[in-house]
């Protein structure tokens, strides 16, 4: 399964440690830093079979670039999850994520958070607080986050990654045409139905096929 993390990480690279180990540890995953994406530059993810977005959290929020960017690049359907470090007590962070994805009618599917050195402000006068995190311990519990993902989704969401692709290629090759379009294939439709053939008579046309017949891509064919 491939999987793509965009993540930011200005504190002390305490998300950057997390998202490096599982990039370590699992095989396909990609990381991307949006601070290095230039200024205009939207990541395409459409290869993805799932989307992790990940972040310290800056006044109870997710870095406000990432959400910027996950607001471009995710496209309905997309199966994400989320990872969280943070200076205080352990709550849910993951709401402004949520709302992203349900404005971009994307799924946030789970989210996984730990403590994260944080000398910000008045912390900084005490030597800061959760010293040493995330911790090997932090990062196991990453580790097993994840695996728990795959063997629980990974099947569904490879399954529901292709569907998507092979919908997402029928629409482009069918577009909508604006209501003029649509006022013609209503009535050529109600002809045919007139003229009493059935679909099956009928030699399939491009515009007939329906997305079950598109490959989603090479090795998809069958
Ligand atoms: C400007 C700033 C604001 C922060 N606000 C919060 C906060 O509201 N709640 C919290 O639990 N931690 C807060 N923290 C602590 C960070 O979330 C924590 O250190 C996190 O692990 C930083 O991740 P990073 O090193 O990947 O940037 C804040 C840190 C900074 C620098």
């Amino acid at each position: 399964m491939k999987t793509v993390i965009l993540y930011r990480s200005k504190h002390h690279g305490n998300t950057l440690k997390v998202v490096q180990a599982l990039a370590d540890h699992f095989e396909d995953i990609d990381l991307i830093d949006i601070e290095k994406l230039g200024k205009h530059e939207i990541p395409d993810l459409s290869s993805y079979h799932l989307i992790g977005l990940a972040s310290g959290i800056y006044y109870g929020e997710c870095d406000r670039d990432l959400k910027r960017i996950a607001q471009e690049a995710l496209r309905p359907g997309d199966k994400c999850f989320g990872i969280m470090t943070y200076g205080g007590a352990d709550k849910w962070h993951g709401r402004d994520l949520d709302g992203i994805c349900r404005m971009r009618q994307a799924d946030l599917l789970t989210s996984f958070g730990c403590p994260g050195f944080d000398t910000w402000g008045p912390f900084k006068i005490v030597g800061g607080v959760q010293k040493g995190h995330p911790d090997d311990e932090d990062i196991q519990r990453a580790i097993d986050f994840y695996q728990k993902l795959l063997d629980d989704y990974g099947a569904i969401l490879e399954d529901d990654w292709k569907k998507r692709t092979r919908q997402r290629a029928w629409e482009a090759a069918h577009p909508a045409g604006g209501v003029v379009q649509l006022v013609k294939n209503t009535v050529n439709s109600v002809k045919r139905r007139r003229a009493g053939k059935s679909t099956s008579e009928q030699r399939p046309s491009a515009q007939d096929a329906s997305p079950e017949d598109v490959p989603a891509g090479p090795g998809d064919e069958a």
